[in-house]
């Protein structure tokens, strides 16, 4: 769905998204498929930039100013009667998921670097992935961590080495070319708006409001711009005597290949840690890639070491040989 995607492109776009999110998200594979099949609709997108037309972010803008439609037919009504606040949206936000519970994925291999770590996010959203020290977990029904209303439940298989307990954590410095604040209530409807309507739609909700709530007790500290122009930056904040982790989960296939690359050698050449929950192969050596970046897993990897393949909002871990 780049530059040159026409109509048809697009049409195939939407099916394909119609077939892949169908037991994820019924409803919003019935939106596109109705999307796909509709000439007008498919104009009002084609319209939009480059980059503004994937389904994700078309119907979290729909969802955010409306709730998700309940049908085509409605789908349709409201583009046609709101196509300028609609294109607004799209053009204002981008596609920001923020999953506190790929913190699950992240923590075993946190907890193999000494500490205490401060942590810097690059793609880090409204950085609720820099709190995996306040969240509660239960790996194969085993708890740890505080009790509280953040409980990260995952499954594993081989010897994950999960920790007896968590890490300490002395700063939370996060990237994100579009930071979003907990504490401003447009964002967090947002990032709400980037959950899609589905079976685990409550959960997600739920475990979101919490650890936004956890977040905005102590909001962690966000630079705004690229991840590779401003990591400079980030780095410098990292306190004395603290082992800088450089961090980033479902980021890369965001980038392009030439930055992607670019980020991965100065990373390399950093005295830091470097912990990635990337799309196979957006870190070179953790497998070949998938279509778009995006498949069924996503890879743990440290210091660009492949650990493990985790489920790609964190509810599993299975761990590399
Ligand atoms: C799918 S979200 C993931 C957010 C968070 N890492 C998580 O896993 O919950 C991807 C994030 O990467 C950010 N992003 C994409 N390209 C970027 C770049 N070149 N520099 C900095 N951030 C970027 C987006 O704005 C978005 O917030």
């Amino acid at each position: 769905m780049g530059a040159d995607a026409g109509p048809e492109r697009l049409a195939e776009g939407y099916r394909a998204f119609s077939e892949e999110s169908a037991a994820e998200a019924p409803v919003y594979s019935a939106l596109a498929a109705a999307v796909a099949g509709d000439r007008e609709l498919l104009d009002f997108l084609t319209a939009l930039p480059a980059g503004k037309r994937h389904p994700t972010l078309f119907l979290a803008a729909l969802r955010f100013l409306g709730g998700v439609p309940a049908d085509g037919a409605e789908l349709r009504e409201r583009v046609v009667s709101d196509a300028g606040r609609l294109r607004d949206t799209i053009l204002a936000r981008r596609t920001q998921t923020n999953e506190p519970a790929r913190c699950a994925a992240l923590l075993p291999a946190l907890a193999m670097i000494g500490g205490p770590l401060a942590l810097v996010e690059v793609g880090a959203a409204a950085g609720l992935c820099l709190y995996p020290d306040r969240y509660g977990y239960e790996y194969d029904g085993r708890p740890l961590g505080p009790p509280g209303p953040v409980r990260l439940r995952c499954t594993t298989s081989g010897p994950v080495p999960v920790p007896a307990q968590l890490p300490e954590v002395v700063a939370r410095i996060g990237v994100d070319l579009d930071p979003l604040d907990v504490t401003d209530p447009d964002d967090r409807a947002w990032l709400r708006a980037l959950v899609w309507p589905g079976p685990v739609e409550d959960e997600r909700l739920a475990r979101l409001d919490a650890a936004a709530a956890v977040a905005a007790q102590d909001p962690p500290v966000l630079l705004a711009g690229d991840l590779l122009d401003r990591l400079p930056d980030a780095l410098a904040l990292v306190p004395a005597g603290a082992t800088p982790v450089v961090l980033h989960t479902a980021v890369l296939p965001y980038v392009g290949a030439a930055r992607r690359a670019a980020f991965v050698e100065r990373v390399r050449s950093l005295p830091v840690r470097w912990v990635a929950q990337e799309g196979a192969g957006m870190v070179p050596g953790t497998g070949q890639p998938f279509p778009g970046g995006w498949g069924p897993y996503l890879v743990l990897s440290l210091d660009g070491r492949p650990l493990a393949h985790t489920a790609p909002h964190g509810g599993r871990v299975d761990w590399l040989g």
